[in-house]
């Protein structure tokens, strides 16, 4: 065996010097260095030599092996480099690739869309804090302390006198305190609740309006909604104001819109009705007028909450709230 040896490595180093391409040498690597090449063949074979002469045998042979890995490695690469520099062409005619680009989430669009629509109007932009004490998230807002909206189920306490807002109507109370009538302010932001399924998460987005001034009126706040329905969803989109209860507005009506998905007939994500709630709205309550030294003689208003999730599912007609916080690019990439 040991004279075996040198004359299998002048053999292999010959084959190698003749292969001129990568397919010559891809042969040349199964022939000598493949699963069943004559080298792999060679080192299978040293289990039948005798015992004393196994040692030195193995050595020379993998010495042997590593340095015919090592030529034909150093070949492949040689080969590689010139075919490179000979056979790349460039087709200019190829459209280019198109590097990957972040965009805005779908909520952000949203709210974006909705500030515009207010912006045309008149309104300002405002934002406030997401940890909110309790006096702006409920005191103010006419929420006394007994009342079933504070129950721990909704909201999530950070101490007995601070929460996470579980709404964005604290900016009207906020806002009101720091400035005369008139206002006319929508407040984005992110809001939270101990809520969670296929219509509801613990975090979700609100947009909140409030405009008070003297002469005031309900027809005021249907013309406004309205107006935002139409540009929002289109002009042909139905709308309807439900009597509902706020502690802070009074009266209080909730806007539904007909069903974008089934266009009224009723279906499964408008619970076979054929309209679907996007927001609650109303006459700011004189009791909160009382809060920030309002005179409710003098002036009035109205105020109003939508959920952005909701618009937006609406808009885009997805039936699984879930979707937007899971970041899946796949789903992210459709807007
Ligand atoms: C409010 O939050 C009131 N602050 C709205 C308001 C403002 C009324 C001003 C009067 C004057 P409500 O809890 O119904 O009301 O929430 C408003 C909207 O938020 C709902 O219509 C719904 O679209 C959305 N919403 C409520 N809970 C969740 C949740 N867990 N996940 C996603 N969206 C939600
Ligand atoms: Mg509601």
């Amino acid at each position: 065996m040991r004279e075996k040896l040198p004359v299998l490595e002048k053999e292999a180093r010959e084959a190698l010097a003749r292969a001129a391409d990568a397919g010559a040498l891809e042969a040349f690597r199964i022939a000598y260095l493949g699963k069943k090449g004559l080298i792999t063949a060679l080192m299978k074979g040293l289990g039948a030599v005798a015992p004393e002469e196994r040692p030195l045998l193995g050595k020379l042979a993998n010495e042997l092996k590593q340095r015919i890995t090592q030529a034909y490695e150093e070949k492949r690469e040689a080969i590689a480099a010139s075919a490179g520099g000979s056979e790349r062409f460039v087709d200019v005619t190829l459209p280019g690739r198109e590097p990957p680009c972040g965009h805005y989430h779908p909520i952000s669009l949203v709210v974006e869309e909705v500030c515009q629509i207010f912006a045309r109007m008149g309104y300002r932009v405002v934002k406030g804090p997401n940890v909110e004490l309790d006096y702006y998230n409920f005191e103010a807002l006419n929420i006394p302390r007994d009342h079933p909206a504070r129950d721990m189920q909704d909201t999530f306490y950070v101490t007995d006198n601070v929460v996470l807002r579980t709404h964005t109507s604290p900016m009207q109370v906020r806002v009101m305190e720091s400035q005369a009538p008139p206002v006319s302010v929508i407040a984005p932001g992110k809001v939270y609740r101990r809520d969670s399924d296929v219509t509801h998460t613990p975090m979700f987005h609100q947009v909140e309006g409030l405009l008070v001034d003297r002469d005031v009126t309900f027809g005021d706040l249907k013309g406004t909604l309205t107006t935002f329905v139409h540009q929002m969803f289109g002009s042909g989109t139905g709308l309807r104001f439900r009597p509902s209860f706020f502690p802070f507005t009074e009266p209080s009506a909730e806007v539904d819109i007909r069903c974008v998905i089934c266009g009224g007939a009723g279906c499964r994500t408008c619970s076979q009705t054929g309209w679907l709630e996007i927001l609650g709205s109303g006459m700011v309550d004189p009791n909160v007028y009382g809060f920030v030294g309002y005179d409710p003689e003098v002036y009035s208003g109205f105020a109003f909450g939508m959920g952005i999730e909701r618009i937006a599912m609406l808009k885009y007609g997805i039936d699984d709230i879930q979707l937007f916080f899971r970041n899946d690019t796949r789903f992210l990439r459709q807007f």
